[in-house]
């Protein structure tokens, strides 16, 4: 028995994710690069390298990640480089993706040796939650001027939109490819490649990826370019949960129990985004209000049916636990913090990755 608290990764069900990204880029010519961002346990690159062309990243320790520990394609994406740290972006990517035309210009020359690219921003998501919107009034990412990008042709053969987010309508992806085309696309006829980013949920059972696939064709065949995709969410999707144990119970007005984790150390999106954690099958006539350990008054998981009443030593699995969770995983209150286990397709289940007290004080100075 592994000791709780830990993220284990399904590999069976992370296999699933995989084939229909494999189906994705056969049917519709795409390239499938892992947007690290969201998962970046390297542990399972070796199965995901099998479906997925490579890795796309959002800074130097990423793309130097990707270009180690995947291999095959590697993107460079920054919101902005720094001149420290420019060049040895350079000698881990085959592609680096500006964000803005001024970075373009201050290392345009410096990126000479691979494919360059430029980030537009079509000012159009499907994102409701402003945090997260990258067309947000004033946004920082990406360049919508099109008489001044224009100007900077010569020096791209690329392009990078990232508008999706959370998006599983593909009628309103088509309507927003749509509106690029108006807006863009005598620049896209004129480059070679178009990175439509992430944020597509193209590997939900719901999804019509042939529908999908064909609009990407078209699109890729209209305008003569290499379409890349940059699935972060949907590579990962339930595959992977967060093992927990009960620690405490008690009665406040509602049933509560305590449990060896924490959402603002292990689950910090859900609490970003205001969403409550999953739990299967949530029935049962037991409620509990599922608590975390740090000292945070609000550091809650949700509340959910269980079919007994919960006790101390018992066991609780947060679902879809893999996107932006171990990436964004900190040592608030010096919680521990949890572990990395791999189920492998003969379910074998083996620790990859475990912290200790070192790895705390270590992170600190
Ligand atoms: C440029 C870019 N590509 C890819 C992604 C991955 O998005 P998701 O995990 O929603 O698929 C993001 C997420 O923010 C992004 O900003």
């Amino acid at each position: 028995m592994i000791e709780t608290p830990y993220y284990l990764i399904d590999k069976a069900k992370l296999t699933r994710n995989m084939e229909r990204i494999a189906h994705v880029r056969e049917k519709s010519g795409a390239k499938a690069l892992l947007a690290l961002k969201c998962f970046a346990t390297w542990s399972v690159f070796d199965l995901m390298r099998d479906y997925m062309d490579g890795t796309t990243s959002s800074s130097l320790f990423e793309v130097r990640l990707g270009r180690e520990r995947f291999g095959k394609e590697t993107h460079a994406y920054s919101v902005a480089y720094g001149d420290n740290e420019i060049d040895e972006v350079v000698s881990h990517a085959d592609k680096i993706i500006f964000n803005s035309i001024s970075q373009l210009e201050r290392f345009a020359d410096k990126a000479a040796g691979i494919a360059r690219g430029l980030r537009l921003n079509p000012q159009v998501s499907s994102s409701s939650f402003d945090l997260a919107d990258p067309a947000r009034p004033f946004s920082r990412l990406g360049e919508w001027d099109v008489p001044k990008v224009e100007r900077v042709m010569d020096r791209i053969n690329g392009f990078m939109i990232h508008n999706n987010c959370e998006n599983k309508d593909f009628g309103l992806f088509d309507r927003m490819l749509g509106e690029i085309e108006e807006r863009f696309g005598a620049l896209i006829a004129r480059v070679d490649w178009v990175s439509l980013g992430g944020g597509i949920h193209f590997t939900r059972d719901d999804y019509p990826v042939d529908a999908f696939s064909a609009r990407l064709r078209a699109f890729s065949d209209r305008y003569g370019v290499q379409i890349y995709l940059e699935p972060g969410e949907a590579s990962i999707t339930k595959s992977t949960t967060l093992e927990v144990t009960v620690l405490d119970t008690l009665y406040n007005g509602k049933n509560l129990a305590i449990v060896d984790s924490s959402i603002e150390a292990h689950m910090l999106d859900l609490l970003i985004y205001r969403e409550t954690a999953k739990v299967l099958p949530n029935e049962g006539s037991h409620s509990y209000m599922i608590c975390g350990k740090s000292c945070l008054a609000g550091d809650v998981f949700g509340e959910f049916r269980f079919a007994e009443e919960l006790k101390v030593g018992d066991r609780i699995s947060f679902q879809d636990a893999a996107g932006y969770t171990m990436v964004k995983k900190n040592w608030f209150n010096g919680v521990k913090m949890p572990a990395i286990a791999i189920r492998e397709l003969d379910g074998s289940v083996r620790t990859v990755r475990e912290f200790t007290y070192a790895d705390y004080e270590q992170s600190l100075s």
